[in-house]
C-alpha cells in the first residue's frame, strides 16, 4: 500500500470529511449567531463524489475517515454515506464527531452501517449553561444520545469539552466524574482562535498546564499516560486507574502538536484543506467532476500534500487567526 508522506516526513493517514455546514446548535465560540451557511445542493459533494474521493485516498494509504460537520447528523443520507465509506477497501476506522442532539435516533443504524465509534461535544452538564453556550441546545438530549451510543455497542465513546475560562472551567471535575460514571473517555480542548472564537480566544484561554493540574488534583494522581497509535488525533491521553475511562487534553494553542500531524480535511463543498490554521485549499469537487482520471486526481492529491504547511501559527500572532468558520472545516 503506498503512503502519503509530506515534505516534513509526516505520514498522512487520517481524513476528516465535513458532510454539511449546517448545525442545529450555534455554539458562541464556533459560529456567529446570524451565520447561516449559504450553499446550494450542487455545491455540496454528492454520495458519488464522496465515495470516489475516499476510494482514491484509501488507494493512497488513508485508513481512517472521520465524519464531521457542522452537525453531520443533519446531512440527509448520513447512514448511506457511512455505509459507502466503511465498505471501501483499506478504510478501517470510520468515527463520527457530533453534538449528539439527534444521536439517540441514529446511533443503532449508524453502528450497523460502519460507524464504529463517536466523539461527542458537550461543554457543560448544567442545562442553563449548556443552553447559553450552544444558544438553545438541550443537554438532556445530548445525554440521551450518549446513552444510545453506549447501548449501540460503539466503542470507544469520547466526550469533548472546550474549556473556557470564567465560563465552564469549574466543570472540569464534574465532567471527569460523568465520564467515569458512564464508562467513557473525556478530552478537554483549549479554545482555538478560529472563526468567531477568535474574538474571545485570548480571554477564554485555559491552558493544557492548568487543565492537567486540575485533572491530577481531582484524580489524586491516579492516572497513567497512554501511548497513541499512528492514526490517533492530537489528544494527550491518560488512563484513569481502576476505571473504564481515560482523560485527555487537546492543546492546539499552548503546545504545538503539528510535528506529529497525520490529518487533512475535506469540506462539504469539496475543498481539501491541508491545515486547520492556514488558508491553503484545492478543490477536489472540481477534480472529480471534470474528466480527470483516477491517476491524475491522485497525482493532484500527492502534490497538494507536498504543500502541507509545517505548522499552524495560532500562537505566534493574532493576525494569523483563520477567518474560516469552524463549522465549515469540521473542527
Ligand atoms: P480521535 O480520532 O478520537 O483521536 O479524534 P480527534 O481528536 O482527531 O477528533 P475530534 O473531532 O474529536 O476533535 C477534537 C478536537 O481536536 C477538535 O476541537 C478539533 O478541532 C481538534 N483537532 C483535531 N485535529 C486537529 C489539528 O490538526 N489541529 C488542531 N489545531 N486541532 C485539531
Ligand atoms: N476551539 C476549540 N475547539 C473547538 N470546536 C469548535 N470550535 C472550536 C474552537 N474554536 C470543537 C467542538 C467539537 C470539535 C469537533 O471542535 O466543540 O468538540
Ligand atoms: Fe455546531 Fe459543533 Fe459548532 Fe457547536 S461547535 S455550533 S455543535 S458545529
Amino acid at each position: 500500500m503506498p503512503k502519503l508522506i509530506d515534505k516534513f516526513g509526516r505520514e498522512i493517514n487520517y481524513l476528516r470529511i465535513s458532510i454539511t455546514e449546517h448545525c442545529n446548535y450555534r455554539c458562541f465560540y464556533c459560529r456567529d449567531d446570524e451565520h447561516t451557511p449559504n450553499c446550494k445542493r450542487e455545491d455540496i459533494l454528492s454520495y458519488e463524489d464522496i465515495q470516489r474521493i475516499v476510494r482514491l485516498f484509501a488507494e493512497l494509504g488513508i485508513s481512517k475517515v472521520r465524519l464531521t460537520g457542522g452537525e453531520p447528523l443533519l446531512r440527509r443520507g448520513i447512514v448511506k454515506i457511512a455505509r459507502l465509506i466503511s465498505s471501501i477497501d483499506g478504510i478501517k476506522d470510520v468515527p463520527l464527531s457530533t453534538n449528539a442532539h439527534l444521536l439517540e435516533k441514529f446511533a443503532p443504524k449508524l453502528h450497523e452501517n460502519g460507524i464504529n465509534r463517536v466523539n461527542i461535544s458537550i461543554d457543560s452538564l448544567m442545562p442553563n449553561r449548556f443552553k447559553e453556550i450552544t444558544r438553545g441546545g438541550d443537554v438532556n438530549e445530548v445525554i440521551k444520545g450518549i446513552d444510545a451510543a453506549i447501548a449501540s455497542g460503539m466503542h470507544p465513546i469520547k466526550i469533548n469539552m472546550v474549556v473556557m475560562r470564567g465560563n465552564n472551567d469549574n466543570e472540569i471535575e464534574s465532567m471527569i466524574d460523568f465520564a467515569i460514571e458512564k464508562g467513557i473517555d473525556v478530552r478537554f480542548i483549549e479554545t482555538m482562535p478560529i472563526g468567531s472564537a477568535g474574538i474571545d480566544a485570548t480571554s477564554l484561554h485555559y491552558s493544557e498546564k492548568d487543565i492537567l493540574a486540575r485533572v491530577t488534583q481531582h484524580l489524586k494522581n491516579k492516572i497513567t499516560p497512554l501511548t497513541s497509535s499512528k492514526t490517533d488525533g492530537p489528544a494527550k491521553n491518560f488512563k484513569i486507574n481502576n476505571t473504564q475511562s481515560s482523560v485527555g487534553v487537546i492543546s492546539a494553542v499552548s503546545n504545538h502538536f503539528c510535528q506529529t500531524c497525520n490529518r487533512i480535511r475535506l469540506t462539504a463543498k469539496g475543498d481539501l484543506i491541508l491545515c486547520l490554521g492556514q488558508e491553503d485549499a484545492i478543490s477536489l469537487k472540481d477534480a472529480v467532476r471534470s474528466d480527470l482520471t483516477d491517476d491524475e486526481i491522485k497525482t493532484m492529491i500527492v502534490e497538494a500534500i507536498n504543500k502541507k504547511p509545517e505548522k499552524h501559527e495560532f500562537n505566534s500572532s493574532i493576525d494569523n487567526i483563520s477567518n474560516r468558520q469552524m463549522a465549515e472545516i469540521g473542527g
